[in-house]
């Protein structure tokens, strides 16, 4: 099970970088504002991961439920997007960095898609540090498409339907090619998951603190996971 491995070295860490919009609200500036600001804090944090044993990073970027913000608000992010993968491509290529992106492609626009198949192209003989970015992603909606494609090979005879179990089903998630998180930190204060990761969660520790993500430190993600050390993983079983 990949939920029991013993290596500890090659923990995957997934993080919903929440809190932006209230770290640029506290300082009288626009919501962008924030999101720029918290853009500048992910290469921090992925540059210590390496250091502190963790092999996967998924970060949680926009969510299928952020189209409901304003047009304004929508738009900068995605320009943000675009922007910051064009910047970032040949540094994070340089650095070892599989970057990957997890989420429905379908409704973004065009020239984003291009710019995130080509840096996975880019990227895809890297091995030090496996990034996920997780855009437009749902987990609801990463199920139900997982379930359609499941149920196209059952109709079309490819995979029976007694075949179909905990390790058939999570092949056809955007994280087929990703163990499960080990830790799910969620900045901000709020004690919620907002459909990340759901069923890949299902045994993984929750950290849930306090900080805005703009606000959030190499200092602060090093604790994090030293905490994540001192805890009992039980995945059910009586602890020995
Ligand atoms: C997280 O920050 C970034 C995205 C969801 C894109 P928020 O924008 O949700 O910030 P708050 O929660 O309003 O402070
Ligand atoms: C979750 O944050 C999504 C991302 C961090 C991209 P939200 O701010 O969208 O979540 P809710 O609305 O507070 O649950
Ligand atoms: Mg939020």
């Amino acid at each position: 099970m990949k939920d029991s491995r013993a290596n500890q070295d090659d923990l995957h860490v997934a993080i919903i970088m929440d809190g932006n919009g209230r770290w640029a609200q506290k300082r009288g500036k626009p919501r962008l504002f924030g999101h720029h600001a918290g853009a500048r804090r992910v290469s921090e944090v992925l540059e210590s991961c390496p250091g502190l044993g963790v092999k996967y990073l998924t970060i949680f970027a926009f969510s299928t439920e952020n189209w409901k913000r304003t047009q304004a608000e929508v738009a900068g992010l995605m320009s943000l997007f675009r922007r910051y993968i064009e910047k970032e491509a040949h540094r994070l290529a340089g650095k070892g960095v599989r970057v990957r992106f997890i989420g429905d492609r379908v409704r973004l626009d065009q020239k984003l898609v291009q710019l995130m198949d080509d840096l996975e192209v880019l990227t895809e003989n890297n091995d030090l540090l496996h990034l996920t970015i997780a855009l437009n992603y749902g987990s609801r909606d990463e199920v139900a498409r997982a379930t359609r494609r499941l149920a196209e090979d059952v109709a079309a005879g490819r995979l029976a339907p007694q075949d179909v179990d905990e390790e058939t089903l999570p092949r056809y998630l955007d994280t087929c090619l990703l163990p499960d998180p080990d830790l799910v930190i969620r900045t901000s204060g709020e004690a919620r998951i907002s459909n990340f990761l759901l069923w890949q969660s299902a045994y993984a520790e929750y950290e849930f603190i306090d900080t805005l993500w703009p606000d959030f430190t190499a200092e602060e993600f090093m604790r994090v996971v030293a905490r994540y050390h001192q805890r009992e993983r039980r995945f059910g079983a009586v602890p020995g």
